[in-house]
């Protein structure tokens, strides 16, 4: 038996302006998005915006539904949106925040497990890190690849070697 150490490494920020303008832009996007969320069930309203490789930004919520498992992440509702719109354009950074009971969520809320797989598809789909910020209102997380998020992911490399 052998015992494996896996590290992952995240930065974080203690204000927006650590970031570039590049960023900005798009965790302002994120936050202004939130207000279009439909979670009347859990009343965690998520935001996100996906920077693409030819500077547009695609922004999405989560969207939920009285048949509970039916409804969507903000994450994913924005990742496939941004791949079904750009299908050959690369995405190079992703922002999440979460608006509940009446304000910002204080500190940076992660992306649940489905959400991490479908952004690691996308960045190993484009062969392009994926920059993943979570944005608190007091505090930020930035993850430099999906990877990073998922260690021990499962991808299509397994198809080919079983
Ligand atoms: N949610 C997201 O939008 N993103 C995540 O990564 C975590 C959870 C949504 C799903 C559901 O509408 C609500 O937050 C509560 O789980």
């Amino acid at each position: 038996m052998r015992k494996i150490d896996i590290k992952t490494t995240i930065f974080e920020y203690e204000s927006l302006e650590e970031f570039s303008d590049e960023f900005q832009v798009l965790i302002n996007e994120a936050k202004n998005i939130v207000k279009n969320a439909y979670a009347p069930y859990s009343k965690f309203n998520v935001g996100a915006a996906v920077l693409l490789d030819n500077g547009k930004i695609i922004t999405g919520t989560n969207q939920e539904n009285a048949a509970y498992p039916s409804g969507l992440c903000a994450e994913r509702v924005a990742m496939f949106y941004a791949n079904s719109q750009y299908p050959n354009v690369p995405v190079k950074a992703l922002a999440v925040c979460v608006f509940t009971n009446d304000h910002y969520s204080e500190s940076p809320i992660p992306p649940c497990g489905a959400c991490r797989q479908v952004i690691l598809e996308t960045e190993m789909r484009f062969e392009k890190p994926i920059q993943i910020i979570l944005a608190g209102n007091k505090k930020y997380t930035l993850i430099e690849d999906a990877k990073s998020l998922l260690p021990l992911h499962f991808d299509d490399d397994f198809f080919e070697r079983e």
